[in-house]
């Protein structure tokens, strides 16, 4: 098998495409031939050490992927050799082939491509947990997306639109607020040009949005928490911007709104039952068509170091797909 191995975290230009042993399945595991691996922004972590999950070295990249079985542990029994699966795993998918822990892969139903099987977990998933487990979110509500064109805000926008919620996205450039609307956005705003708090305000009647959904932090923060409507719920997803922002919590009181976390691989590893419900739930939205991932484009393996730079240069409209 092949790799692109990571033995020194300190950015994308020191990962090798090496040749390894291909291992053997052991209780427990599944061995997969990846045909598509999505990137994640905590790929973009991950290899350079600032992300909260630090994986022993060294280590293979690549949180999500899918593919087919090529061998079972002993005592694996809900997927078996010649199946196609889907893993969020956490590491191994920028390969050819990776070990994955059997609790961790999602047997595919027929129709369901590799390439959008492999963009759909991290992104939908969390997004689901979000907005329906974490924010309650009701069909009439307004929900305001930040990072809309990104791979969670891509989701964040289907899925909110699938719950019946009317949808504000906002991005940082007039091809991202167009991509947020072809998906389904009601409105956009662009926050390199317009001043947020005035747009959302400008979007929403004065009202403000129930909830914000904000993989992005940094300076969107605030704003967006002092634009939430009486009883808003305002989601931390992330802070792709690289800084995590610090809030007044008299905000809060003012209009009685919730500061809500959200961490998907928490929540699967405390919850095992009702993530693997919701992970279900997914299938058969996306079987329904209420949900389809956004590919940007699919890429060859070998040409992961581009990937990561276009990634890292906030050009990604949607996903990124690695493809063997
Ligand atoms: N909580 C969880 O369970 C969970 C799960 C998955 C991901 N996440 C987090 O969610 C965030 C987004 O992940 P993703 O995979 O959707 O990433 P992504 O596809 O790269 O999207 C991130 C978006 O953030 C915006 N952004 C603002 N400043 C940026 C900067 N300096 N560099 C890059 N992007 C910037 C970009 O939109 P604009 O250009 O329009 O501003 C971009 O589209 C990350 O922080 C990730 O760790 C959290």
């Amino acid at each position: 098998m092949h790799a692109w191995l990571c033995e020194n975290p300190v950015g994308v230009e020191a990962l090798q495409w090496k040749e390894l042993p291909t291992p053997q399945p052991q209780a427990g595991e599944v061995l997969v031939e990846i045909k598509a691996a999505s990137l994640n922004f905590p790929d973009l972590l991950i290899v350079q050490n600032k992300y909260q999950v630090k994986p022993p070295l060294p280590f293979v990249p690549g949180a999500e992927y899918a593919g087919v079985v090529a061998a079972v542990g002993p005592d694996v029994k809900h997927v078996k050799p010649g199946e196609r699966v889907a893993c969020l795993s956490g590491t191994g998918g920028f390969a050819t082939h990776a070990i994955a822990p059997a609790a961790q892969c999602l047997p595919l139903p027929a129709g369901f491509p590799h390439p959008d099987a492999a963009a759909l977990i991290m992104t939908y998933a969390t997004s689901l947990h979000a907005l329906v487990d974490r924010a309650q979110l009701k069909a009439g509500e307004t929900v305001l997306v930040l990072g809309g064109a990104g791979g969670v805000g891509t989701a964040a926008i289907q899925i909110a639109k699938a719950v019946g919620a009317r949808v504000i996205a906002a991005a940082s450039s007039a091809e991202k607020c167009e991509l947020c609307r072809s998906i389904g956005a009601d409105a956009t705003i662009n926050y390199s040009r317009d001043t947020l708090r005035d747009a959302i305000g400008a979007a929403t009647g004065g009202r403000g949005p129930d909830v914000v959904y904000d993989p992005v932090g940094g300076d969107l923060a605030e704003p967006a928490l002092r634009s939430l409507a009486w009883r808003g719920r305002y989601l931390v997803i992330g802070f792709a911007s690289g800084t995590i922002p610090s809030l007044p919590l008299n905000l809060t009181l003012l209009k009685g709104t919730s500061i809500v976390g959200v961490f998907w691989g928490r929540f699967m590893r405390e919850e095992p039952q009702a993530a693997a419900a919701l992970l279900t739930e997914l299938t058969r939205w996306y079987g329904a068509g209420r949900i389809k991932p956004v590919i940007d484009r699919l890429m060859p393996m070998a040409e992961l170091k581009a990937a990561y730079d276009y990634m890292g240069s906030r050009g990604v409209k949607g996903k990124l797909v690695m493809v063997n």
